[in-house]
């Protein structure tokens, strides 16, 4: 099937084009490079044996997505593309409306017009807003603490609308938990502009040399070590479930909502040794206050996707460290 991954060259939808592009499918990226490198479609090529279509544009451009849709005849969409940085949603909220909101709405009225009902969508954890119990299932109550989780929620609302209002759409809202590691070639991975906002990035480039310490946000919270505990899910993982879910949709109408994610939390200073013996690199750090807005743990139950999606994360933390150091030394080595 021809499938269209909107912001198709960052980070999960990249690595999400290999798994596809293994799977037989054939894949066309529609972006606007607002927060990737063009240079990631050519290493795309190097792992897949030749490079995937590229559509430069964004979200925003009905017209193009429509043109888009049509040129390449596309069965199924896989939306990517949106602003994920919290801090700046504080700061900018009307922009993460206008991109993740907006462009998800240009995005399904491309889709209706043009008779393409499948969509697999990138949502987060984040929907569920303060953890009310541990793990996390799919029947938690939603809520948003930022601009960021509630163009979501909102996005998830108006998918399930639409899926309620006609009975054609199938529909997928994959809550992402934390997706971290890299493709294994080392050719392609997470590589943030500017400070990174998330932690295992960080990690990453104090080990390389790139950056002094580690700040750790907060050693006292209601944990075995005091930091913080989160569901580290490695990408190639996370991107299987996106085939996955669009098997699912193959016999299935309606919305549906999957966690992706381990099952497993990790708290801050084991992801620091985690990294440290797998670089063998010293990630030194100091604790400093808790970061607004975090909260102690949260975890995934993944028994939903493994029952009716029959996916399950399998790769170790050990090999989503050893995949994002690989990475890492790959991106020092080769400036952008
Ligand atoms: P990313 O920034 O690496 O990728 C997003 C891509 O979308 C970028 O290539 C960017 O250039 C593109 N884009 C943004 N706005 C666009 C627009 N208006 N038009 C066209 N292209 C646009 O981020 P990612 O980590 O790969 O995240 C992918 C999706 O998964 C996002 O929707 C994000 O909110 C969601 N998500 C990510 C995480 C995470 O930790 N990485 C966790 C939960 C959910
Ligand atoms: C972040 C996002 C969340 C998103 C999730 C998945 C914020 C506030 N939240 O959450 O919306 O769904 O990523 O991508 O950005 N930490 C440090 N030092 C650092 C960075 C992080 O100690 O420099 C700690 C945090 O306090 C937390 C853990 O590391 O305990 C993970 O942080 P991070 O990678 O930012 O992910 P989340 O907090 O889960």
């Amino acid at each position: 099937m021809n499938i269209l991954l909107t912001g198709g060259t960052g980070y999960i939808g990249s690595h999400t084009a290999v798994v596809l592009a293994e799977a037989g499918h054939r894949v066309v990226l529609y972006d606007n490079l607002c927060n990737s490198d063009v240079g990631v479609v050519q290493r795309l090529g190097q792992i897949m044996g030749s490079p995937p279509a590229l559509v430069q544009g964004d979200m925003r451009d009905g017209a193009l997505l429509a043109q888009t849709l049509r040129v390449h005849a596309v069965g199924a969409v896989i939306h990517f593309a949106g602003l994920k940085a919290v801090g700046e949603s504080l700061v900018q909220p009307l922009a993460y409306y206008d991109n993740n909101v907006v462009g998800t709405l240009r995005l399904l009225q491309a889709m209706q017009e043009t008779g393409v009902r499948t969509l697999v969508f990138s949502s987060s954890a984040t929907v569920y807003g303060e953890p009310r119990y541990l793990p996390i299932d799919e029947a938690h109550p939603t809520g948003a603490t930022n601009p960021y989780g509630r163009s979501k929620l909102h996005i998830e609302q108006m998918l399930a609308d639409l899926a309620a209002s006609d009975g054609g759409w199938k529909i997928a809202c994959l809550r992402y938990f934390n997706p971290v590691g890299a493709h294994e070639s080392g050719l392609i991975g997470e590589d943030p502009r500017g400070v990174p906002n998330n932690l295992m990035p960080y990690v990453a480039q104090v080990a390389i040399g790139r950056r002094q310490r580690l700040s750790v946000f907060g050693d006292d919270y209601p944990t075995p070590d005091g930091t913080g505990v989160r569901d580290y899910i490695h990408v190639m993982d996370l991107a299987l479930g996106h085939l996955a879910a669009l098997d699912y949709l193959g016999a299935l109408s309606g919305w549906h909502a999957f966690n992706l994610g381990t099952g497993q939390g990790h708290s801050v200073l084991e992801m620091v040794r985690a990294f440290e013996a797998v670089s063998g690199r010293p990630v030194p750090y100091q604790v400093v206050s808790r970061r607004p807005g975090d909260v102690a743990s949260c975890y995934a139950s993944a028994d939903k996707a493994h029952q009716l999606l029959g996916w399950q994360a399998r790769r170790s933390l050990t090999e989503m460290c050893l995949s994002s150091w690989r990475w890492q030394q790959n991106c020092e080595n080769t400036p952008s």
